[in-house]
């Protein structure tokens, strides 16, 4: 992969000055300047990193699914980002229509992963509040005991489903009528789960954001067009605007790979009139 780093640009002041991203560095390892983040001082309760792909229209799905969009080297990078993760956070809707099973790292990453005291590989954790779930799909009854697949759900869901879900799978209750982000995020930093690597979908990502809980966001940008109307991020009515910085770039096979960190978040009276914040 080529590889751009980007300068800081001190602060969010504007200096009427373009820089061209060109491809100079040849990284041997695409992973490594993903593993050089530091991701152990969170602005909240953990580290939550989006990881998504998107088409050249923003689109984040073709006909209900997101292989197509994916080109070799976004595939490659998708898995192997998972060891960055102490948990896995995704949403029920697309633990429904990707079929989703335990994360299987390399033997080398786990042993590395065990060194460092930590599983041998990431949970999942879906969150869902209908708990309309397959339980003897694979993300359920696959597990291994120490990454045993979690619920996120909230108070009010149906008791005999709930039932059902703490037989398949840690459940965890974090609001009332839906999961709020925050409990979430905190039940979540509580069981020790610092690093969380947020896979979709499009809705419960728009829900992290818009409760400024996303920290870093990865986004492939694959090179096609005409996909669903779906963008990679749902915000929920009345969300403000969230603002990030790039922090770097990648290039290969025609998909770019970049990096954003969150600035801050700008509610609607923060904004201009011109719309900008
Ligand atoms: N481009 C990409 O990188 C990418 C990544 C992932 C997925 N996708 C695509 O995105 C589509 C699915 O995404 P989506 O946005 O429709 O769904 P999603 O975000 O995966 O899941 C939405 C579901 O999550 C649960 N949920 C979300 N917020 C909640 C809250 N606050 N409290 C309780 N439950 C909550 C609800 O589940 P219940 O209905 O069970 O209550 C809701 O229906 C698929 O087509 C998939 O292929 C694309």
């Amino acid at each position: 992969m080529l590889s751009g780093e980007v300068s800081e640009r001190g602060g969010s002041q504007y200096r009427e000055r373009m820089e061209l991203l060109e491809r100079t560095t040849d990284i041997p390892d695409p992973l490594t300047p993903y593993l050089a983040v530091d991701r152990s001082r969170p602005r909240h309760e953990c580290w939550v990193t989006g990881h998504m792909v998107a088409g050249l229209d923003g689109t984040a799905a073709i006909n209900g699914r997101v292989g197509a969009l994916s080109t070799a080297p976004d595939q490659v990078l998708f898995r192997r980002m998972r060891q960055i993760a102490d948990v896995v956070l995704v949403g029920a809707e697309t633990i429904r229509r990707e079929g989703y099973a335990p994360i299987q790292l390399p033997d080398d990453v786990q042993a590395h992963r065990r060194a460092q005291g930590r599983s041998s590989n990431p949970p999942v954790v879906v969150v869902s509040r209908s708990l309309d779930l397959d339980w003897s799909g694979r993300v359920f009854t696959e597990a291994s005991p120490d990454a045993r697949t979690h619920v996120l759900t909230c108070a009010t869901a149906d008791p005999d489903r709930l039932a059902e879900a703490e037989r398949a799978a840690t459940v965890i209750v974090a609001g009332h009528s839906s999961v709020e982000p925050e409990a979430a995020m905190q039940a979540l930093a509580d069981r020790g789960h610092r690093v969380v690597l947020c896979e979709g979908g499009p809705r419960w990502l728009g829900e992290l954001v818009a409760a400024d809980r996303l920290d870093e966001l990865l986004l492939s940008v694959s090179p096609l067009m005409g996909g669903d109307l779906l963008p990679v991020s749902v915000a929920p009515p009345g969300a403000g605007i969230a603002q990030f910085e790039l922090k770097s770039t990648l290039v290969e096979d025609h998909t770019l790979f970049l990096r954003y960190e969150a600035a801050r978040t700008v509610g609607g009276a923060a904004r201009t009139e011109d719309g900008t914040a």
